[in-house]
Order: C-alpha cells, then structure tokens, then sequence
C-alpha cells in the first residue's frame, strides 16, 4: 500500500519539477528576446527631421529617455470650463476709432477734435447732406437698406458723419434757437457727439417725422427697431433712458457697434450702452 501510495505519489513531483523548469526557460527565453529586440535599431527608422520638425539640440539628445524625470499626466477630474459667453473687453470703449466707444455727457472724445480715418460715401441710399460714417458703418448701412427696401421700406440719411467743427456750429445753432438748457437735451456738445465718430446715423423715410418722436412709430422706425441689431446698429437714444444717456428718445438715431454687441444687447434686453458696460449715468456734463 505505501508503495502505492508512493508510486502515484512519486511521478508527480518530476513532473511539477519539468513544468517549472520550463516555465523558467520560457521566462529566460522571453527575457532574451526582449532584451535582443530593445538593443535593435528601430525596424522603420525616423524620417528624416524636416523644416516642419524641428532637430533636437545636441543638449536633448545627450540625455537618455530612460533618466528623464517623468512628468505627472494630468487627468481632467471635470469638463473644460464653457467659453465666456460674450467678451465685454474685446474692444476698447475709450479709444474713439473703436467701433464700441462710448461716449456721452461723461465721456468726451479724446481727443476732442478726433477724426476717423475711414469715411466713405455709402452707396444707393439717399443722402441730402452727402455725410459719410466709418467704413463699417457705411456696408453695413448699404446691407440694412437693401433689405429694408425688400420690405417696402425706403430709407434715406438725414445725417451720418459730423465733423467737431460742424457739431460747433450745428450746437451754437440750436442754443442761439433754444437757449442752452433745452438744446443739451437733444444736440451733443461738440467732442461729445457719436456722430463726430463717423459710427452714427439719423434715419429717415420721408414719412413726416424725420428727427421727431412719432418716427418710431412709422413702418421704417419699427422695421429698425425690430432689425437694426442684425447689421450691427443699436437705437443709442431709447425711449425713457435719458437719465442714463443723457439725452431724449431719439429713435432715428443708429449707432454702429457691429453685430455681434448689438444682437447682445438685444437679446439680453439691455438697452443702453452705458449699462451694457457697467459705466455711470451721464444725464448731465461734468
Ligand atoms: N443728437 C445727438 C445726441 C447728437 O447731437 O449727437
Ligand atoms: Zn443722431
């Protein structure tokens, strides 16, 4: 019985001894082909560095792959954080050649004379006075207009660019006519006006209410009204804001801003420069 007991005992040991010894030679002879195929030349040899990829200093290439510290991979715990939804900074509202200046009471032109640089003529809409706007302003006057007309509405410019010497004399005008106080509530002084920044214009339709209040009220003032952000132009003057802007509801009064800020404004609902950009009230001068 023990010799039986023995002989199936016995041949399982050799046996277990030959799968070790052979798992030990598998491993010896993986580790040999490792090492074999880590000290040959890469089987597709880099191609050749190019403009497009820049050659390593001769620093890098001193230093083995192998002793480079490791550098922690970062792991993203959260989503990437959305985009701002609207850059309030992306222009400047101090320089006047920027399509977002504010200006008003509170803020002059500086300088006070400031000219634009690129006035030109917009082209198919009538122009009594022949007043250019900034380049900008004037494409995107030409592309309201046509779709405007396409609507059945006639549009024609009342005034659009002012020099700082015709503000002088169209404001002396009006307080010659009105007296000081009454004409501050409806002409700019001059360094004051956003028609000096070749950026606004007084539309009209020829309907009887050119430069009055019942304009919003004519198909053209509420076509614009409706419409005007689209081309990039915002009712600078609306109806019951003057103790911020300053002055009274002027509804034939367009400002270019570019449509990004004006369709902002309108969809937020905020009405006035001045509160778009966190600026103080300008009812008065100062
Ligand atoms: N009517 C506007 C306020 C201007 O004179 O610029
Ligand atoms: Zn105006």
């Amino acid at each position: 019985m023990a010799f039986v007991r023995a002989s199936i005992r016995e041949p399982r040991v050799p046996a277990r001894r030959l799968r070790l010894q052979m798992l030990g030679l598998s491993v010896l002879l993986a580790s040999v082909t490792l090492l074999s195929a880590c000290a040959q030349p890469d089987a597709t040899p880099p191609a050749p560095s190019s403009a497009a990829t820049p050659s390593r200093t001769p620093t890098e290439t001193a230093a083995p792959e192998t002793t480079a510290p490791e550098t922690p991979i970062a792991v993203p715990s959260a989503p990437a954080p959305a985009a701002p939804d609207f850059d309030k900074k992306r222009y400047s509202i101090d320089d006047p050649s920027s399509i977002w200046v504010v200006s008003n009471k509170a803020r002059a032109l500086s300088p006070a004379d400031f000219a634009p640089a690129d006035l030109t003529l917009p082209v198919g809409i009538p122009n009594g006075n022949s007043q250019p706007l900034r380049e900008p302003a004037a494409r995107a006057l030409e592309r309201m207009d046509a779709d405007a007309a396409s609507a059945g509405i006639k549009l024609s410019v009342t005034s659009a660019y002012r020099s700082y010497s015709t503000q002088v004399s169209l404001y002396n005008n009006y307080v010659a006519r009105d007296g000081k106080d009454a004409a501050d509530t409806y002409s700019a002084r001059p360094g004051h006006s956003e028609h000096q920044t070749g950026l606004a214009v007084d539309l009209d339709d020829s309907g009887g209410c050119s430069l009055e209040a019942c304009f919003a009220n004519t198909p053209a003032g509420i076509w614009l009204a409706a419409n005007a952000p689209r081309y990039g132009f915002v009712l600078r003057y609306p109806d019951g804001k003057s103790s911020i802007t300053g002055f009274t509801f002027e509804p034939w009064h367009f400002r270019y801003v570019g449509p990004e800020l004006a369709t902002e404004m309108q969809n937020t609902g905020v009405r006035t420069l001045e509160e778009f950009f966190g600026l103080p009230a300008a009812p008065d001068y100062i």
